[in-house]
C-alpha cells in the first residue's frame, strides 16, 4: 500500500516536472521567436530600400514588414499573458538574413537576388520555429498559443511561397535590367 502511494507520488512528480520543462521551453522558444521577428523587421527594412528599382517586390516586402510587426506584437501579448516580460529581449542578428554576402556582389543589383534567397531561407527557418512552438503548445493544451502559431505559420508559408514563385520572374527582370545597363554602358 505504502509502496503504491510512493509510485503514484513519483509518477505525479515526474509528470509535473515534464510539464514544467515543456512550459519553460515554450516560453524560451516564444522569446526566441520575438527576438527573431524584431531582427527580421530591421533586415526587411534594409531590403525594402534595396528593392527600390523593383516596385512589386518592394511592395511585397513592405507588406511583410507590417505582418512581421503584427507577429511580434502577438507573441509579446502571449508572453505577457504567461506572466513574462519582453522588455529585455533584444533582436538577434540572423546569420542568413544579415550576412548573406558573396563573390557575385561586384554586380550592383545582385543584392536583390541575394536578399530574395535570404528571405526564402529565413521563411523556411521561421516555419520550422513556429511548427515547434505549435507542437509544444498542443502537448501542453495551450489553445491560445496553438491558435497564434497556426495563424503566423500561414503568414510565413504565404510569404515563402510568394518568394519562391517570384524567383523566376525576378531572375528574368534582373537579367533584362543588367543587359539594358550593359548596352547603355557600351554606347557611352
Ligand atoms: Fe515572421
Amino acid at each position: 500500500m505504502c509502496l503504491a502511494i510512493s509510485y503514484k507520488f513519483i509518477n505525479y512528480y515526474k509528470k509535473e516536472k515534464m510539464e514544467n520543462i515543456k512550459k519553460n521551453l515554450l516560453i524560451a522558444w516564444l522569446k526566441d521567436a520575438y527576438a527573431m521577428e524584431k531582427s527580421i523587421i530591421q533586415t526587411l527594412t534594409a531590403h525594402s530600400k534595396e528593392a527600390e528599382e523593383y516596385p512589386e517586390i518592394q511592395d511585397k516586402i513592405n507588406e511583410h514588414i507590417e505582418a512581421t510587426e503584427s507577429q511580434s506584437e502577438r507573441i509579446k501579448n502571449r508572453l505577457e499573458a504567461m506572466g513574462e516580460n519582453v522588455s529585455g529581449i533584444k533582436a538577434f542578428t540572423m546569420e542568413i538574413m544579415g550576412k548573406a554576402k558573396g563573390y557575385a556582389e561586384k554586380f550592383s543589383e545582385d543584392k536583390i537576388i541575394k536578399n530574395t534567397l535570404a528571405e526564402i531561407a529565413t521563411e523556411s527557418y521561421e516555419i520550422s520555429a513556429y511548427q515547434t512552438i505549435l507542437l509544444t503548445a498542443e502537448k501542453l493544451g495551450d489553445e491560445e498559443t496553438v491558435e497564434m502559431a497556426e495563424e503566423i505559420l500561414q503568414e510565413e508559408k504565404e510569404m515563402e511561397n510568394w518568394a519562391k514563385d517570384n524567383l523566376p520572374v525576378l531572375i528574368g527582370l534582373f537579367f533584362e535590367k543588367e543587359t539594358a545597363e550593359t548596352h547603355a554602358d557600351e554606347e557611352i
